[in-house]
């Protein structure tokens, strides 16, 4: 069996979100798309019919509970679907013998606050919040559920033109937003990461399963870094909008949760099965633009 090959069915779950839609549309006639409608992880007896109806031959979970802030307050619903939900899909993927590809995240890391070297898969995780606590325990229990079968697939910052991404819930889009609404924005420039185009990544998890390497976790991210303030004056810059943007402290812009102030990933270890770099960040950026303004005139 060789799922990722053409005619083998391979499932999404969270088919409907920014990831989920750009693998839809990569996979082709192969893929499920599989909803919350299909397949709702809060439910264990959803997981069970969502699959049995489709019985794939490699399934790839997209869907997450994303409120970082949120989190915080209602952390069993974080738990529910970030981790109790994977654990079932991944036993029930064990049952019908069909590899998994998990998706989790940088904000797995961020305890070592004097950290300024990219992570590796082997570095100890430490999460400063309940999202990055409810997507590392998802990680612990899908792995140990399927341990022969799994890929965690670790990534960052995304941002899409479809899913949410279409209604303005991603961080280009935010700014993109905020910068006609305002002369100035102000924006943390002591969170460094590396925000990371979800074609790209769609593209590379296809890679992944046409090649099936070592079950495992993987990296996999747009290469370079940035501080989203140094994303953001990208952003407008690329895009010819005058709106000044000025750096602040996370201090300065206070939210619910704290987030980590270093988490780039390193991604030797993809590179080391061959597979192609993934381009740097302002590359997909300026791509990512380019496909928005075009859609949007085919749209108007
Ligand atoms: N976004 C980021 O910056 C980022 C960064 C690092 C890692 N990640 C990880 O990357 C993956 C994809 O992220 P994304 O940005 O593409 O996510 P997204 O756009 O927020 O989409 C998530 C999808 O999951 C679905 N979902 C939520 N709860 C569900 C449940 N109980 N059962 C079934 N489906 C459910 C949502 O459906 P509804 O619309 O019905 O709620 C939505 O379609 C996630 O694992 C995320 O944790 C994201």
């Amino acid at each position: 069996m060789n799922p990722g090959r053409s005619g083998q069915t391979i499932a999404v779950v969270g088919a409907g979100g920014q990831l989920g839609q750009d693998l839809v549309r990569l996979l082709g006639e192969d893929c499920r798309p599989l909803t919350r409608a299909d397949l709702d992880l809060d439910r264990p007896d959803s997981i069970r019919a969502g699959l049995e109806a489709v019985r794939p031959a490699l399934v790839i979970n997209t869907a997450a509970y994303n409120f970082v802030d949120r989190a915080e307050d209602e952390p069993e619903q974080a738990l529910r679907t970030n981790a109790v939900g994977p654990l079932y899909l991944a036993r029930f993927c064990r049952e019908l013998n069909a590899p998994l590809v998990h998706i989790s995240t940088d904000y797995v890391f961020g305890r070592d606050r004097h950290r300024q070297q990219p992570y590796r898969e082997t570095d100890r995780p430490g999460p400063v919040n309940c999202y990055g606590i409810s997507k590392l325990t998802g990680e612990y229990f899908v792995q140990e559920s399927w341990p022969e079968g799994t890929y965690v697939v670790r990534t960052c910052g995304l941002y899409g033109l479809h899913g949410r991404g279409g209604k303005g819930g991603n961080f280009v889009e935010t700014i993109l937003r905020l910068a006609a609404e305002r002369p100035e924005l102000r924006v943390v420039d002591d969170q460094r990461c590396t925000p990371t185009f979800t074609q790209d990544l769609a593209q590379a998890i296809l890679d992944l399963i046409r090649l099936r390497p070592e079950p495992g976790i993987y990296h996999v991210t747009n290469s370079g870094d940035c501080t989203w303030y140094e994303f953001a004056a990208a952003i407008l810059r690329e895009s010819g909008l005058d709106a000044r943007c000025v750096p602040i402290s996370s201090a300065e812009y206070s939210t619910r949760a704290e987030r980590p102030r270093y988490s780039v990933l390193d991604n030797t270890k993809w590179r080391s099965l061959g597979l192609p770099e993934l381009r740097h960040w302002r590359e997909a950026l300026k791509d990512y633009l380019a496909q928005r303004s075009r859609f949007r005139r085919s749209a108007s």
